[in-house]
């Protein structure tokens, strides 16, 4: 990777584009770490497309425009790493997909691909739905449930059945399932844009119980590795992720499979980065149907056209019988569920924001950004833009026509990212998304708890503080 320079911006004087300035030191910072997305909004509306300014001696670029990003991410994507907040992060997840940069991310990258092929994925569906199902099942006609805390638990047994082919259980007294949940935290506090230099501010109190964790998880997934390793000496096929990462190698650089530890840096990173993104699509997806009944109802017509429910018998929890889980037959019927999960992410990107750090200057419309410079990219603050969104912050499906796809930039709408560093677990999240949407609400209608307070906790997936209380009812 080449060495960051800012030499070559000596040569001419900077010219910065516009943005806030405060004579106060590290005012800017903080009004960010308090509130981020209204510090990027108002930065973003007041100033343009492209502004600037400082977080101590930082410069800070917010880039609000749709070619631009594709130019960064896209066609000079080797002149950016990502910032410094995410490479902490290799603490944990040390060279894997996420953390890892350059040449060794992209030969990764080359070799992992193929596992995420939408047909490969395909034959997680059934995995997908009876986990959901079995949540279902638990549910009573009546009760009210943290539906956030509901999502995070199926999501990381489906993540965890995909890849290692095994059961987490996730009672209060599970220690695999309270490790991934430290570790995630972790995760989640370096993953801020600015996560090294908010890490030194005192307000942070680092997890104490990171290393224990992450000492079970290693030991945990290490085993895995081997016992898989042994199976295929065996000669036993396995279904699950690991298997299929286990017998990957770079036919185009002729390399040799993964060893061990890459083994483990890459089943650890997608624990991370594959389950908690989703389960917080999923919340919002089911707040937004909670406060637009009419969207709701509409999802519910298709979901009975499509599943056909008929022959109804009540079960014990007061469902019926014959409701249909869906299968991966049905996925690509639920037009309708699909644009709901996709206005979902408009409105509430689990990825609100992607950091990048020059390498060399980089020319940007009229201004050069120097070698060094910050760069952050707000799905966020695009998917709420006026300019591509009519009525921005109204929950619409239904504007996902064909007409609107074709004429929006490619990337006003990102909430995979894109490039050789865009989500590689992006079919798995449509499908997952899809599918649990569709189980979820052929049986269930939620009604939002309005004594409970909802408000963003934007880590890096962008999460309800407190929760998300619901009320659920059953459909009959
Ligand atoms: C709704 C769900 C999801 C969203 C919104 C999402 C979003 C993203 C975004 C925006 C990035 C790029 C970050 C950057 O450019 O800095 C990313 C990367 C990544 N995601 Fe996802 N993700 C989701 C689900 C998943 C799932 C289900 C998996 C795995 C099963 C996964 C695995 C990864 C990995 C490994 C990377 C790093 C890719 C690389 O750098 O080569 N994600 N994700």
């Amino acid at each position: 990777m080449k060495k960051m320079t800012s030499s070559s911006s000596s040569s001419y004087s900077i010219k910065y584009p516009p943005g806030p300035h405060s004579i106060l030191p590290n005012k800017l910072l903080r009004e960010f770490i308090n509130n981020p997305i209204k510090t990027l909004m108002d930065i973003a509306y007041t100033y343009g497309d492209i502004s600037h300014f400082k977080f101590g001696r930082q410069h800070v670029y917010l880039i609000n425009n749709p070619h631009c990003i594709e130019d960064i991410l896209i066609r000079n994507h080797k002149n950016f790493i990502k910032s410094r907040g995410l490479r902490v992060s290799k603490r944990l997840l040390g060279e894997g997909l996420v953390t890892s940069e350059g040449e060794y991310h992209d030969r990764q990258r080359r070799i992992i691909q193929p596992a995420f092929h939408p047909n490969l994925i395909k034959k997680y569906a059934d995995i997908m739905t009876a986990y959901a199902a079995n949540m279902c099942q638990r549910w009573q006609d009546g009760m009210t449930v943290d539906i956030h805390k509901e999502m995070m638990h199926t999501t990381l047994e489906i993540i965890s059945k995909a890849v290692l082919g095994s059961e987490v259980k996730l009672e209060k007294d599970d220690e695999v399932g309270n490790a991934l949940m430290v570790c995630m935290e972790y995760f989640n506090r370096l993953q801020m844009p600015f996560g090294e230099l908010v890490e030194k501010i005192p307000i942070l109190h680092v997890n104490k119980g990171y290393q224990r964790a992450k000492r079970l998880l290693d030991s945990i997934v290490y085993n895995m590795i081997k016992e898989h390793r042994d199976n295929e000496q065996r000669g036993i096929q396995q279904g699950d992720l690991l298997y299929t990462l286990l017998q990957a190698q770079d036919e185009e650089a002729r390399i040799g499979r993964m060893n061990d530890n890459q083994l483990r840096d890459e089943v650890m990173t997608i624990f991370l980065a594959g389950h908690e993104t989703t389960a917080n699509a999923l919340t919002w997806t089911l707040y937004l149907l909670s406060q637009n009944p009419t969207v709701g109802d509409k999802l519910y017509d298709e979901l009975c056209y499509v599943l056909g429910n008929n022959n109804k018998e009540s079960s014990s929890n007061g469902t019926s019988n014959s409701k249909i889980v869906p299968t991966i037959e049905d996925v690509s019927k639920l037009e309708y569920t699909e644009k709901v999960f996709r206005e979902s992410m408009r409105l509430y990107p689990p990825a609100w924001t992607i950091g990048r750090q020059a390498i060399n200057d980089y020319k940007v419309d009229k201004y050069v950004i120097p070698a060094g410079s910050i760069i952050l990219m707000s799905q966020y603050v695009m998917h709420h833009n006026p300019r591509y969104y009519t009525d921005p912050d109204l929950f619409y499906p239904d504007r996902w026509n064909k007409d609107l796809k074709s004429h929006l930039p490619r990337f006003s709408y990102f909430p995979f990212g894109g490039g050789i560093r865009g989500c590689i677990g992006e079919p798995f999240a449509w499908l997952e998304g899809i599918l649990l949407i569709a189980t979820i609400c052929n049986q269930w209608k939620m009604h939002h708890d309005t004594t409970h307070k909802v408000e963003l906790k934007p880590l890096i997936t962008l999460r309800p503080k407190y929760g998300m209380r619901m009320r659920l009812e059953v459909r009959k």
